[in-house]
């Protein structure tokens, strides 16, 4: 079955961190997150880009890194997701086919629904999960017998907390279906609208919770939310180098040419990159994740993303660095070393700084 992920958008919510990149580019656990969609998906695969396309085609290239085949398909204006599937037409051809949102990480992957999908001989598979927030979401509202009533796009009322996750498997039949809706309130031509005119039309059209975990990375906290999940199921690997006076426990991922030097506490989950130096006198805690050629001595740190590139230094004075989340070649350093003493902040716009 071919795949088609969407990497499009502007990520807004997401900005500082997406004003020079694809949002879809940001790392969760040191991979860019659009892989752990691609990884699903098999064989041959669209991928739709929007105006930002920085990075995607360099690191997917055309696909034979990751065993696909990969055919770019534009979509020039953020016109929905529905619109996304009449982009594609040419590419999809008749042969059903799986769309997956590259910003929604799924754990057990696609191919439990697939089997469902041919099994019952449907025209739509849609992943669902409850959620907290309903509002934020495409919701549907099930009968009795667990049958789709209703489809609603971010309803301000939700009748129902069932999510459509971002994971959706269409027969050929959807081409007409996005033919007959309209924009909505947000000037979008939305999938969800898209599915329930195929109700309408009395297609078989299905839903499908999902197991396990899912996580969906509209803002920051989602980012380390999903940094966490995944870290969760980190395997040991320890391609790098540390100190006998360096202590680690849980697990822990060092890359290689990566060093942790002198006193330095490491509590797993942690993965670290290639060429990045940690110590002496550091604490790494939990669920941090720090990428490639990074140095960070004498800090405390946990439950956070530092990107390529970054240095961050502190002093015997600073306080533990939380929940944070660092772009690519930032520089963080301790203000007690300079004077006069005090803060000393370069940031750019929709920055965000708690000192
Ligand atoms: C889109 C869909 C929505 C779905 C969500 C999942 O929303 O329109 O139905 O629930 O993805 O992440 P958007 O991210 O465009 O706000």
């Amino acid at each position: 079955m071919k795949g088609l992920l969407l990497v499009g958008g502007h990520g807004t919510r997401l900005r500082p961190l997406t004003y020079t990149g694809n949002k879809h580019m940001l790392p969760i656990a040191n991979k860019p997150m659009l892989l752990y969609g691609l990884e699903h998906l098999v064989k041959e695969i669209g991928i739709i880009l929007g105006p930002v396309r920085e990075g995607v085609v360099e690191l997917l290239g055309n696909g034979s890194r990751f065993g696909v085949a990969v055919t770019y398909i534009d979509q020039p204006e953020p016109k929905g997701l529905a619109h996304a599937v009449q982009v594609s037409e040419r590419f999809l051809g008749t042969e059903p086919f799986v769309m997956y949102l590259g910003d929604n990480l799924l754990r057990q992957g696609v191919k439990e629904f697939v089997e469902t999908f041919n099994e019952k001989k449907l025209d739509c598979l849609v992943a669902v999960c409850p959620v907290k927030d309903p509002t934020r979401f495409g919701i549907a509202e099930l009968g009795k017998e667990g049958e789709i009533l209703k489809l609603v796009e971010k309803p301000k009322e939700p009748k129902s907390n069932l999510a459509l996750i971002g994971v959706y498997i269409f027969g050929p039949s959807i081409f007409e279906a996005v033919k007959k809706i309209k924009p909505s309130g947000r000037g979008e031509l939305e999938i969800t609208d898209a599915i329930q005119m195929l109700v309408n039309d009395g297609k078989r059209v299905d839903v499908e919770k999902v197991n396990g975990w899912w996580k969906d990375t509209g803002k920051p906290e989602d980012l380390l939310e999903a940094n966490q999940l995944v870290l969760s199921d980190l395997k040991e690997s320890m391609q790098g180098e540390m100190d006998q006076e360096a202590e680690a426990t849980g697990q822990l991922s060092l890359g290689k040419g990566s060093r942790v030097l002198g006193r330095v506490r490491m509590r797993g989950p942690i993965i670290v990159g290639n060429n990045t130096v940690i110590g002496p006198n550091s604490y790494i805690g939990p669920y941090t994740s720090i990428g490639n050629n990074c140095t960070l001595k004498n800090i405390e740190i946990e439950n956070s993303i530092v990107m390529d590139g970054s240095r961050i230094e502190g002093g015997s004075s600073n306080k533990r660095i939380v929940d944070s989340l660092i772009g690519s070649n930032c520089t963080i350093l301790d203000s007690d070393s300079t004077v006069p003493r005090g803060y000393k902040l370069i940031i750019g716009e929709r920055s965000y700084a708690q000192i």
